[in-house]
């Protein structure tokens, strides 16, 4: 992965250096867990509630699913009901890790997001769909195939307050529609088919579309290919409550040079107006923040991640239709970010709030003081 551009970096240095006096050190009021108050009280205070992506694997960690109990009012599957987790073949369902997961949640008081029933990337699809027999009218069978494992899913998990029906359609690099298996048959229609499914099976829950568009200037396609979307969508009275913004932020592989400032956080306050505007509801789904290009020294690391996440989060929490914020994954060491592009200096990246020995970061300390600043809900 690229690093940081120097003007990025002096950037960021500037923003932490502003935002030192805010952020406790490590370890001077935290405890393994974090200050007295939890991250979910703190939004909890303000209308809001966070929450974090949980695997099946971390189920086995006792202090893992301590940090859930402790921190979390929400909880959202990470794989555990992707289509190629719960469906290995049109009638054969399997659910025993979404299962684990959301006993877990209910046991310990946590409500449920579901992710994800259509990520339109085929990549992402189970191999038996990718390979079906589409037979003589192929529209009608891709319809049969998305209806049941929709309706199927949907129903196993009424518990299930909020989900991701469709996943990353926008693509990010042209702002259309992404095609895939689905749309050279269904059209953009295929879209519309999955939400209204999903609604037919689950009228009470949140119903959202979730993508990576970001406050980048690289991310302008994206952010304006999704808002034509989400219009087009509105228009037709697609049943959409919410947009999932995932909010990975940080470094990005094919961008090296993301010029920060004024412009780049009022694009982003515009995108947010329209969506909002278009009456949407928001929710940060996936926050985490790639440190790739950041100094070695884990101080100074810190405090840069910080910075940068409080700059983010307080633009993205101004605004109150954004009730829920989840990040991906609580400590440092199970993040996907480890396992794409390391970081030069060979170092484990520090995205998330807990370190990887569950110790509370000053991005934890970030995420507390935004939410605790946001306006209220
Ligand atoms: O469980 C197997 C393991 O048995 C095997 O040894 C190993 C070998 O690679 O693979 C393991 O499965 C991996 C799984 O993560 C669990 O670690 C898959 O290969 C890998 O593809 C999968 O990656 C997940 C990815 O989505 C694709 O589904 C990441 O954990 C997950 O964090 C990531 O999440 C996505 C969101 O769904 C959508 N937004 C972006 C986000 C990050 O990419």
């Amino acid at each position: 992965m690229s690093p940081l551009s120097r003007r990025e970096f002096l950037s960021l240095a500037a923003g932490a250096m502003a935002a030192a006096a805010s952020v406790p050190r490590v370890g001077a009021t935290a405890s393994p867990a974090g200050p007295a108050q939890s991250l979910n009280a703190t939004a909890r205070a303000r209308g809001m509630r966070f929450g974090s992506a949980m695997s099946f694997a971390q189920l086995s960690d006792p202090r893992y699913c301590e940090l859930m109990r402790t921190q979390c009012g929400i909880m959202v599957t990470e794989n555990a009901l992707k289509w190629p987790q719960t469906q290995s073949g049109p009638s054969t369902f399997t659910f025993g890790h979404g299962d684990a997961l959301a006993r877990f949640a209910a046991e310990n008081g946590l409500l449920l997001r579901g992710h994800n029933l259509l990520w339109q990337k085929s990549r992402y699809l189970p191999d038996w769909v990718r390979h079906y027999d589409l037979g003589a009218q192929p529209a009608k069978t891709l319809e049969k195939l998305l209806y049941a494992h929709i309706t199927t899913e949907i129903k196993h998990y009424p518990q299930i307050v909020s989900w991701d029906v469709v996943n990353e359609a926008i693509s990010a690099r042209t702002g259309a529609l992404r095609e895939t298996l689905f749309t050279r048959d269904l059209g953009p229609e295929l879209i519309d088919f999955c939400y209204h499914c999903a609604r037919a099976a689950a009228p009470h829950a949140q119903l959202v579309y979730n993508d990576y568009m970001n406050w980048q200037p690289y991310s302008r396609a994206h952010r304006d290919g999704v808002l034509r979307f989400l219009e087009g969508l509105r228009k037709r009275n697609v049943p959409v409550d919410a947009l999932g913004i995932q909010s990975h932020i940080g470094a990005n592989p094919r961008h090296p040079d993301p010029p920060l400032g004024r412009p780049q956080k009022m694009a982003w306050r515009g995108f947010l107006e329209a969506v909002t505007g278009l009456g949407y509801g928001l929710l940060i789904t996936e926050f985490d923040v790639n440190d790739n290009g950041l100094p070695s020294e884990p101080a100074l690391r810190d405090r840069l991640i910080a910075a940068y996440a409080r700059d983010y989060l307080d633009i993205t929490l101004s605004f109150r239709e954004l009730k829920d914020v989840l990040t991906w994954g609580l400590v440092d060491k199970y993040s996907w970010l480890q396992h794409i592009a390391p970081r030069a200096d060979g170092t484990p990246k520090r995205p998330l709030p807990f370190d990887s020995h569950y110790r509370a970061t000053p991005l934890y300390f970030a995420l507390a003081e935004a939410l605790r600043t946001a306006p209220a809900r």
